[in-house]
């Protein structure tokens, strides 16, 4: 039996090199950036939320950076998991030019590496509470207060070697003012990646943990600042403030589950365009695998190309490490 079909699509499938041929979207080394998570400890621990992540020693960190690269990846994130002792109500350290992440980045800049180094710009890391700002008596986070330490912090980031900050607080205002404040003190050649659209996520749960910077019970609230997951309106126009305030590059923040707005950010804003593939969407891959349900290699390597597709011309992923060597 054979019908007379006017369309086969199937035809444009049936082998690999045909399927090669007609394919639209493939992964490169050259898209992703890798979130370095750096202790002050001596040895690498594992995330035990995160199988396949470890807090690096920031002494000799060079050495990994250099294998990294060697496989092809040119852009890292750096996040520090700070000693309790020094973090304070207002987040003080990170006003420490001396502090872990901007010593670790001075050591990996003086590589000459030919890299892109991202400092992940917010209190969180540093405050006791674990929010991403100074809290007002009543406990909300103070936008303006907070705005003017990250400004500061910016410039600390940019002399300690940072080649972009990447603002992931969500207060108001913060992307003018830290481009103001980088301008006004000679670093006009430091960028500024925005974490524009940072959703309030259940997802980064695993990377609290492993930067311990949720002490409170149940988790930290951060609603007052980051997006409902249900706006897409508000998260657009959160890109285009950040636009407009002169931010080089855009974030959308957790990634597979807000494709919508991935795309269209790529379609309507004439800026790169980040997304950022976060713990929870990483874990959650690594967990099904570990009880045989799920294959991770295969399911990370279609949620990154789906995450691609969708419009991101690069990728914060922790998978970048493992999956550089799976693309050809
Ligand atoms: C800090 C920050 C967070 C993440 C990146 N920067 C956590 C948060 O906002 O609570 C999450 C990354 C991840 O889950 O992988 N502001």
């Amino acid at each position: 039996m054979t019908y007379q079909l006017p369309y086969r699509p199937r035809r444009l499938r049936s082998s690999s090199a045909i399927r090669a041929l007609v394919e639209e979207c493939q992964l490169t080394a050259s898209d992703f950036v890798l979130p370095v998570f750096v202790t002050e400890e001596t040895s690498p621990s594992e995330i035990s939320s995160m199988p396949g992540v470890f807090r690096w020693p920031a002494v000799g960190i060079e050495e990994k950076v250099r294998e990294w690269r060697q496989m092809g990846i040119r852009a890292f994130a750096l996040f520090p998991k700070i000693d309790p002792q020094k973090k304070d109500g207002s987040g003080s350290e990170i006003l420490n030019p001396d502090s872990l992440v901007y010593r670790t980045a001075a050591a990996i800049n003086r590589l000459n590496l030919d890299i892109v180094l991202i400092a992940d710009l917010a209190l969180d890391p540093y405050t006791t509470h674990g929010q991403d700002g100074v809290l007002l008596p009543d406990g909300v986070v103070d936008n303006d207060q907070t705005v003017e330490i990250l400004a500061n912090a910016s410039m600390v980031c940019a002399g300690a070697g940072f080649d972009m900050v990447a603002p992931s607080d969500m207060m108001d205002g913060r992307v003018g003012i830290i481009r103001k404040t980088l301008d006004e003190n000679s670093f006009q050649h430091t960028g500024i990646i925005s974490y524009s659209a940072k959703f309030a996520s259940s997802y980064y749960g695993p990377f609290r943990s492993a930067i311990k910077s949720s002490s409170a019970e149940g988790g930290v609230d951060k609603r007052t600042y980051q997006l409902n997951p249900s706006n897409l309106k508000e998260a657009k126009r959160e890109l285009w403030l950040d636009f407009q305030e002169g931010a080089d590059m855009l974030m959308v923040k957790p990634a597979e589950p807000y494709l919508d707005l991935i795309y269209y950010a790529h379609t309507n804003i004439n800026l790169p365009i980040a997304a950022y593939q976060v713990s929870g969407e990483y874990s959650r891959i690594m967990a099904a695998d570990q009880l045989g349900w799920l294959d991770w290699k295969k399911c990370a390597l279609e949620s990154l190309v789906c995450i691609k597709r969708a419009g991101a011309n690069l990728i914060f992923s922790y998978f970048a490490d493992r999956i550089v060597s799976e693309l050809d």
